[in-house]
């Protein structure tokens, strides 16, 4: 499977719930490699620019209110499949939807409220580390455990 890297959203509601590192924990015991991590009060701007397919939608301006709610965290993680493995680790976007040990199951009720984002694709995903870590270091590090992790 072919090494990928993925962008992470921790979102207001996960910062506000004081689930942020819980959340972030979830996807580095899964074995992906953290590559990048920044905290960041989002402005309209970039949250317009993340969310730019979402336009002209009935919850657009709802979703932009809450992405730039307070300070969030965005994070680049790498691994093999890491794009479906995020998602897959954070479950369906509306929570109820969502399987039993994922985040937004077991964190989460409402889809407006759904405490964290991950990339759809790795397009998306090389799409959205550059408008979170413009200009700003993705690491590309070896980790003394990535053997008993990667095959
Ligand atoms: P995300 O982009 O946040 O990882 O979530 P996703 O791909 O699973 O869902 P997407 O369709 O891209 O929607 C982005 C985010 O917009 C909010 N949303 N609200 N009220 C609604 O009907 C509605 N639909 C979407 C959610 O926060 C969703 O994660
Ligand atoms: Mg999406």
């Amino acid at each position: 499977m072919a090494l990928e890297r993925t962008l992470v959203l921790i979102k207001p509601d996960a910062m506000q719930r004081g689930l942020a590192f819980e959340i972030l924990q979830r996807f580095e015991r899964r074995g992906l490699k953290l590559a990048a991590l920044r905290l960041v009060h989002a402005d309209e701007a970039i949250a317009g620019e993340h969310y730019a397919e979402h336009v002209g939608k009935g919850f657009y301006d709802g979703l932009i209110k809450y992405i730039t709610a307070c300070p969030i965290i965005a994070a680049v993680f790498e691994g093999t499949g890491a794009v479906a493995a995020c998602r897959q680790t954070m479950g369906a976007t509306k929570p109820v939807e969502a399987a039993p040990g994922t985040i937004r199951h077991d964190f989460g009720l409402e889809i407006g409220r759904n405490l964290v984002h991950g990339s759809a694709n790795t397009d998306d995903a090389a799409r959205e580390v550059e408008i979170w870590f413009r200009g700003q270091p993705v690491l590309d590090w070896k980790r003394d455990t990535d053997g008993w992790v990667f095959e």
